[in-house]
């Protein structure tokens, strides 16, 4: 299969390293605006490069189309490309505003289109494990989910990201990945109601975007998600990053954690500690009572497989487009993440709570 990499900045060269270890994957071209990446995709990565979209758009023989550029530009690349015929992965977030990733399910609705979104935690191992466990039953429902993320600034200045037009949102941006995975965990069929976000004045005083959160949002079951993110004090990153970044930035004010609270038991997931707890809850003459029933861990080789997993993400979405599959994670399903995105952002602004519903369907 032949397939294209649009606005092929540093993600897309990440999917093109990914496609090239796709057996199915005979070719890839990719795109850009700059001119000078065009060049450096055809020196670095040794892949027929163009800056004229229509060049890949007008191929009927690429079927599928990866979408990495900046976020400002995945609605038009979106709806373009679909109207083209292709199939696409668009990275998350979906758009910078929630009308335009409205446009773009409808789009692929309409058109019977594959589309999913780059909510590639979907396919790391630390949350499919707690998902399988989720769904064998031995956390019984999931009741209450927090997160804490607490990392460096490690957007820099100048960045299209901290950006509002360009970046969008810090929440979809980032956060997005942090709240899509509750929603899975509790079930696609529990709906939010409603969320309330409190956030202090920005520490790092360059950001357009916000750089701390804390949001709390319940699900139509009763069940509650909980995150809080601060994105200037874990320490600044100065190691070499193709030598474990994880290990690296452990106990520096690094923090990527969550605990999965169900009815029947729990799990804690723990990026920085490279650790996956479950335990099982039961009952005794005094006490309702809780063991701790597993205790995994992983190596650094493992670390993209565990944390941020593209490779699987891109080799799925290959396999599915050839065989005609549709995608993993519904274009209707991520939209409702984005959903909860604007609305915590919503919230933000208003500093009130803030009901689904106030953000359209
Ligand atoms: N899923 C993840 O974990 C993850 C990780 C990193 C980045 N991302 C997402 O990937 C996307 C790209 O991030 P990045 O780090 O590669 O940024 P980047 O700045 O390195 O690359 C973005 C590229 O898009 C190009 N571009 C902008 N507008 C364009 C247009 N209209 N047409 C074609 N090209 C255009 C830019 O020239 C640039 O090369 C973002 O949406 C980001 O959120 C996702």
């Amino acid at each position: 299969m032949k397939v294209g990499v649009l606005g092929a900045g540093g993600m897309g060269g990440t999917v093109i390293e990914h496609l090239r270890e796709c057996d199915r994957v005979t070719e890839i071209v990719a795109q850009d605006i700059r001119e000078a990446r065009v060049s450096e995709l055809r020196s670095k990565y040794g892949v027929r490069a163009t800056s004229n979209l229509r060049e890949i758009l007008d191929d009927p023989q690429v079927p599928l189309v990866f979408i990495t550029s900046s976020n400002d530009a995945h609605r038009d690349l979106t709806l373009q490309s679909i109207e083209a015929g292709k199939a696409v992965m668009c990275e998350k977030p979906m758009a910078n505003s929630l009308a335009d990733a409205r446009t773009m399910v409808e789009a692929a609705e309409r058109r019977k289109a594959f589309l999913q979104i780059g909510f590639e935690l979907r396919y790391s191992k630390l949350y499919t494990q707690v998902k399988d466990w989720v769904d064998a039953g031995l956390l019984g429902q999931v009741v209450n989910t927090h997160c804490t993320y607490i990392c460096s600034e490690f957007h820099h200045k100048g960045s299209w990201r901290n950006k509002l037009a360009t970046g969008g949102s810090m929440f979809g941006e980032k956060l997005s990945h942090y709240v899509d995975l509750p929603r899975w965990w509790v079930g696609a069929d529990v709906p939010v109601v409603d969320v309330f976000s409190a956030c202090s004045p920005n520490v790092i005083p360059y950001y357009e975007v916000r750089d701390n959160y804390h949001t709390t949002y319940r699900f139509a079951n009763g069940a509650v998600g909980h995150l809080t993110f601060m994105m200037a004090v874990g320490a600044t990153f100065r190691g070499d990053p193709l030598q474990d970044v994880i290990g690296q930035q452990r106990g520096d004010g690094h923090a990527l954690q969550f605990m999965i609270e169900g009815t029947k038991g729990a799990a804690f997931a723990d990026v920085f500690d490279r650790r996956l707890k479950r335990w099982a809850f039961g009952d005794s003459p005094t006490c309702m009572t809780s063991s701790w029933v597993e205790n995994r861990t992983w190596d650094t080789p493992e670390d993209h497989i565990y944390f941020h997993n593209t490779l699987d993400q891109t080799h799925d979405i290959v396999r599915r487009v050839a065989e005609g599959l549709p995608p993993k994670t519904s274009a209707r399903d991520a939209y409702e993440t984005m959903r909860l995105c604007f609305a915590a952002d919503l919230s933000a602004d208003s500093g009130r709570q803030v009901l689904m519903a106030e953000v359209g369907v």
